[in-house]
């Protein structure tokens, strides 16, 4: 389903060897001891996957379709992650016929642009905070809050929301008292480890995808992990990246396809977010996430790779079959015969030759190169495709020694921001 290579030397020292397995015991203990809960996703929430589907089956607005935009409330870690999936997938047959609003930005020309294009009528809202008080989505769901009172009025708004948040979070004891449908996210699954939880199963099964096939595609992952342990190709490139930290720390994802544009974005808060830390003795670690779309960034960044700093990795990832058997014409327009040797072909043989073209001007640059290539996308390779990443930047951070799943860095600015605006 999903096949990995390295481009670079993996023959790897024996303080090399002691370091992954360090890394994997320490990835085990984690999962073992419930440092963060996304290690079991996969395989511990049948009575969440039943509670979502009761749900949708019994509420009248989902259960006969009659919603036309679904509006997920939520920012970062509680948004990112649905977008992603739902970018990939978007043209696979499960899919409902519901438009998807992702209300994140305060922004008020992209809200209120945003807002134009959602009939509130018939729109579902989901509103996603794992700590319940994030002032981007309380302050959105304020603004849609007073939108439904007047016009609206007898409208069920009761039975067009739905809460997912911690429990006992302030947006939990809000939604008890009104008496919304509220889905926990489990306390020891952070923000951006969580779309395998109902953060993004919940909005992912409403827009028709088959959310346990995501799981088990998940699964399939775990299962790799738990049977080759540390001997897994991923050690080897988590190492690497380790090793090589002060050189090259820039990582960069090029993805040969448009429909990565929002898994690029989650990868790179995963990694940006999970790797870039203090560590116990106050040293900074970290690595700089990039993500590049193929073929389109080979006219704009590709350059830099080559030519550049050698401070860069590249992963390609590279989808073999689209599925759509669309060809370049054979039409030969008078002086562009030059470009004539692309008739006949197939747009997938060209993105994906342009794909392995790049990969072999890379490597001749000697930048280290790994690719990742996916048959198809549906919901299982997706699923194996969001575990494999957050599993590497658990090995990364647990070969760093830091504290992957906390953001300190970013409570400061929201403090600011309070003593600011409550002057
Ligand atoms: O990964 C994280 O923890 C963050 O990016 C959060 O997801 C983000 O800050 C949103 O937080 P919350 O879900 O509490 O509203």
């Amino acid at each position: 389903m999903i096949k990995k290579t390295l481009f670079f030397e993996t023959d790897i020292k024996k303080d090399g060897l002691l370091k992954i397995e360090k890394a994997y015991n320490k990835m085990l203990e984690e999962m073992n001891t419930g440092v963060t809960g996304y290690y079991d996703l996969p395989i511990n929430q049948e009575n969440v996957i039943e509670d979502i589907y009761d749900f949708i089956a019994t509420n009248e607005y989902l259960e006969h379709n009659l919603i036309k935009d679904l509006v997920v409330i939520g920012i970062g870690g509680s948004s990112l992650g649905t977008r992603a999936i739902d970018t990939l997938l978007k043209f696979s047959h499960n899919r409902n016929i519901i438009n998807i609003h992702f209300l994140e930005n305060l922004d008020p020309l992209y809200l209120i642009n945003s807002i134009k294009n959602i009939d509130l009528s018939k729109a579902f809202i989901v509103i996603i905070s794992k700590s319940g008080t994030t002032i981007e989505t309380i302050s959105i769901a304020k603004y849609i809050f007073s939108l439904l009172k007047d016009p609206l009025k007898g409208l069920d708004i009761n039975q067009k929301i739905a809460i997912i948040t911690d429990k006992d979070s302030p947006l939990d004891k809000l939604s008890n008292e009104r008496g919304w449908k509220v889905f926990h996210i489990p306390k020891n699954v952070g923000g951006r480890f969580s779309v395998l939880s109902p953060v993004g199963l919940f909005p992912l099964a409403v827009l028709g995808y088959d959310i346990e096939e995501l799981l088990k595609g998940a699964n399939i992952m775990r299962e790799e992990f738990l049977h080759h342990g540390p001997n897994l190709l991923m050690f080897k490139k988590a190492y690497f990246y380790y090793k090589n930290a002060n050189e090259k720390n820039i990582n960069i994802l090029f993805s040969y396809s448009s429909m990565f544009e929002a898994f690029n974005k989650w990868y790179i808060q995963l990694w940006g977010e999970s790797l870039g830390k203090k560590t116990k003795s106050k040293k900074r670690v970290g690595l700089t996430p990039i993500g590049l779309i193929g073929s389109i960034d080979q006219h704009s960044f590709l350059q830099l790779i080559i030519e550049g700093p050698k401070d860069k990795t590249v992963t390609f990832l590279k989808l073999k079959n689209f599925e759509l058997p669309v060809t370049v014409p054979h039409i030969s327009l008078p002086y562009l015969e030059t470009t004539d040797f692309a008739n006949g072909r197939r747009f997938q043989t060209i993105i994906n030759t342009q794909c392995d073209a790049t990969i072999e001007s890379v490597i001749e640059a000697d930048v280290p190169v790994d690719l990742i290539e996916i048959n198809e996308l549906n919901e299982s390779s997706v699923g194996y495709l969001i575990y494999y990443f957050e599993l590497l930047t658990s090995a990364v951070g647990a070969m760093f020694n830091i504290n992957v799943y906390n953001q300190p860095g970013v409570e400061s600015g929201k403090q600011k921001l309070k003593i600011k605006l409550s002057k």
